[in-house]
């Protein structure tokens, strides 16, 4: 059985002192923990919570990363920068980073090589809007979007964790009931296995708005392999119950 995976997206939230006061709160909670947890942090805070985080269970990760390696690219960070800090994953193609940043699926599946490269996972995000829902094209939508990054990837694609995030349900409060989710995710693992049998096996997290009470039945469907969590991350009675809900 594969393992779950909860992921915090901290998004673009912290501080120095409210850092440390919600991971001194989660880590003194998350030892009972049966999944994976992770905390994807802003850039300026990649080195205090690589200490904070010492010693403990809870993975560390970035949310963005350049499709460079190295080079004249004011303002980007490169994998191995984040490599430096201890980084295990690094999110890609977040549908935010599509919509404010104009990143392409092409862009999206360079940045996944090259965390691949620096031996590190990368998280990638697919996900459909509100209209293309509507309009019957999430299928195509989120394969089109997992399709160029197993394209470039080939085998390498079982080294990859993804994230389905449907953005009508990203900080809205509307979920995505277990039943839409799971057809996704079925959507999304038949590709997966298409590709080759470990890929198959590549872990597939559900997020837009995952809370204590709807974590449970969320994480219990066949294809959905845990979560990443904005909000409810920010809270650490919030982020403990969605970990607790996985196994
Ligand atoms: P919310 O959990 O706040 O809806 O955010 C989901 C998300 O975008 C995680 O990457």
């Amino acid at each position: 059985m594969r393992q779950q995976l909860v992921a915090g997206n901290w998004k673009m939230h912290g501080s120095l002192a409210s850092n440390a006061a919600l991971l001194g709160e989660v880590l003194a909670g998350v030892a009972t923990a049966r999944c994976e947890v992770a905390v994807c942090v802003p850039y300026p805070y990649l080195f205090q919570v690589q200490q904070l985080l010492q010693a403990s269970q809870i993975t560390l990760g970035a949310q963005d990363c350049s499709m460079h390696a190295s080079g004249a690219h004011t303002g980007e960070v490169a994998v191995s920068m984040l490599q430096d800090f201890g980084c295990r994953y690094v999110i890609v193609g977040h549908s935010e980073r599509r919509a404010d940043h104009h990143e392409s699926d092409v862009l999206v599946a360079a940045k996944a090589e090259r965390v691949l490269e620096a031996g590190m996972t990368p998280i990638v995000c697919v996900g459909e809007t509100l209209a293309q829902r509507e309009a019957g094209e999430t299928t195509a939508v989120v394969l089109r979007q997992l399709q160029a990054v197993t394209h470039l990837l080939g085998e390498q694609t079982q080294r990859i964790v993804v994230a389905y995030e449907p953005i009508w349900a990203i900080g809205t409060g509307r979920t995505a009931s277990p039943e839409q989710a799971q057809e996704v995710h079925g959507v999304l693992r038949a590709h997966l296995r298409s590709v080759g049998e470990a890929a198959g096996g590549v872990r597939i997290l559900y997020g837009g708005s995952v809370k204590p009470d709807n974590a449970q039945v969320l994480f219990s469907q066949t294809d959905i392999d845990g979560g990443l969590i904005g909000g409810a991350s920010l809270k650490a009675s919030d982020f403990l119950a969605v970990v607790a809900a996985a196994r």
